[in-house]
């Protein structure tokens, strides 16, 4: 199976592109609900709980492990590569959504000045500032934590008129760093849900880019070079959809953004 692993309900967003782009491939999802949200935690926690959720993955058979989930690929996916991925998978394959994203955000922008709202701690890692410089060094960055997004989402609380007043004060705050602003990466997989409020208050020269899309593409790039691991992939179109809170509760709150009824089951990580 591909794996696909949020902090909660956010990977959804790209799992559902995957769905679509890559209809034939078994997936497990893993939603840690219980332990929601990890963009305010210490590097050392989402590590540890990043990990967890990637161990258990591959525990279900996966091969291949997106972590869709922008704080996660900050804080954990290079540790995991390099230090535990090869004894505990060593055939197994970990990505995640930070490097797709800045491939393309060049073909983007015109004015070189690109805006990222994410996660405080996705903004604090200054992963984009780095992996961008490397790609597009004339590009210059600027960025703003949103600390209540994600809550809002998990709470289904994002399409209730209170969201507004959180989600115009980030983009205003963004927006004031630089008018050249034209393109604005939605750096965290909770965000889309939020995406009709966004656009409200964004004015309508600056492209917003969310991460579903281009990670699926570079998904599909992935698996056409690597025909070893796409061999070993299940393709029976299975679903398998697990959280680490009330299975009842994700499949309410779930089903409506991933656009089709879901059933989960609770696990337990050890
Ligand atoms: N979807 C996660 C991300 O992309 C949200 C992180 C959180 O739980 O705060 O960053």
């Amino acid at each position: 199976m591909i794996g696909v692993f949020d902090s909660g309900y956010g990977g959804l967003t790209v799992l559902k592109e995957f769905v679509r782009q890559l209809p034939g491939y078994d997936y497990c999802y893993l939603g840690d609900n219980a332990r929601t949200p990890y963009g305010t935690r210490s590097f050392e926690t989402v590590y540890r709980y990043t990990l967890e959720c990637v161990q258990h993955l591959f525990g279900q058979g996966c091969k291949l492990v997106i972590l869709a989930c922008n704080t996660a690929s900050a804080k954990a996916l290079r540790n995991i590569q390099q230090r535990d991925l090869p004894e505990m998978s060593p055939d197994g394959r970990v990505l995640g959504v930070i490097r797709p994203s800045v491939e393309i955000v060049g073909t983007y922008t015109q004015t070189g000045h690109v805006g990222i709202l994410g996660t405080v701690g996705t903004v604090q890692s200054m992963s984009y500032p780095i992996e961008i410089a490397k790609l597009n060094p004339h590009i210059r960055v600027f960025q703003e934590a949103c600390p209540m997004w994600v809550s809002l989402v998990e709470s289904n609380e994002h399409q209730q008129a209170g969201a507004d007043y959180f989600v115009r004060q980030h983009i205003n705050r963004l927006l004031q760093q630089s008018a050249a602003i034209d393109t604005i990466i939605l750096a965290c997989t909770h965000y889309p849900l939020l995406l009709d409020k966004i656009r409200q208050y964004t004015p309508e020269r600056i492209c917003i880019i969310t991460q579903g899309h281009v990670v699926s593409q570079s998904l599909c790039d992935y698996l056409h070079r690597h025909p070893e691991i796409e061999q070993t992939l299940g393709k029976t179109g299975k679903r398998i959809f697990q959280t680490t809170d009330s299975p009842e509760i994700f499949d309410r709150f779930a089903s409506p953004f991933f656009g089709a009824s879901i059933q989960s089951a609770k696990v337990t990580l050890r």
